[in-house]
């Protein structure tokens, strides 16, 4: 599958690489200085390019937004158009001071790039796990399967983004609609608070342990 990726920082160079050790084609933009965007790009592999942002959102099968939320607004300006498309969002939308999250619970960073990206199919997935946990060996911790949770409106774009959760080596557990990034975010800023309040190594996070009985 062609990735695009915007934003390779901490967690869009990290999922680029395990997305190309997978056989993913991934393609990399960034507003970081071209020369250190073509090193990520290079480090990965040949299944790496570096292209534009309106590149890799009109190439790319799934796009994958891994900006500051304060960078949402331009970027998804920069796509173009992304109807239809399916957009893979990590973004957990904590202040630039990381005191707190911009929304509450009446909407989240996926809904509000649901209504800035007109007819794109976006999902939240992968944004309760510190990018550290990325660079683990098989992205396990105390040789657990870390949790990839996950949600959208839209089923083939859900299906799509479970693929990609485990293709980077999580386990995937659906959360249901968009909607459920509000919590799915909130649970990203309590990851923050607990490795302040533990002054914790951010390695951690956060399994779903459950009984594989139907309970309905
Ligand atoms: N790091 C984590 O552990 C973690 C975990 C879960 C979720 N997240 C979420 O993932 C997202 C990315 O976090 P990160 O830690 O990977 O951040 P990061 O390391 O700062 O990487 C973000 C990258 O996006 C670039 N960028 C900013 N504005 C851009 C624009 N308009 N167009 C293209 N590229 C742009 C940044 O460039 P500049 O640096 O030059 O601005 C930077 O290279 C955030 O929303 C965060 O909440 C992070």
């Amino acid at each position: 599958m062609k990735i695009g990726i915007v934003g390779a920082g901490r967690m869009g160079s990290a999922l680029a690489r395990l997305w190309a050790k997978a056989g993913h084609e991934v393609i990399l933009s960034d507003i970081m200085p071209p020369e250190k965007l073509e090193a990520i790009a290079h480090a990965i592999g040949p299944q790496a390019r570096v292209a534009s942002v309106e590149e890799a959102a009109r190439v790319a099968e799934v796009l994958l937004l891994a900006v500051p939320w304060a960078s949402v607004r331009d970027v998804v300006a920069a796509c173009g158009s992304l109807a239809g498309k399916i957009v893979l969002d990590v973004i957990n939308p904590v202040k630039a001071d990381f005191s707190d999250l911009e929304f509450g619970f009446t909407t989240s960073a996926s809904e509000e790039i649901a209504k800035l990206a007109d007819g794109a199919r976006v999902c939240k997935a992968l944004n309760t796990i510190p990018s550290p946990v990325f660079h683990l060996p098989e992205c396990k911790i105390s040789g657990m399967k870390v949790s990839g949770f996950y949600c959208g409106d839209d089923d083939e774009a859900k299906r799509t983004v479970a693929q990609l959760v485990a293709d980077a080596g999580f386990e995937p557990v659906d959360c249901g609609p968009l909607s459920s990034a509000r919590y799915l975010e909130a649970v990203g800023m309590l990851l923050i608070r607990i490795v302040v309040a533990l002054k914790a190594s951010p390695e951690l996070a956060l399994t779903l342990i459950r009984d594989q009985k139907p309970c309905c």
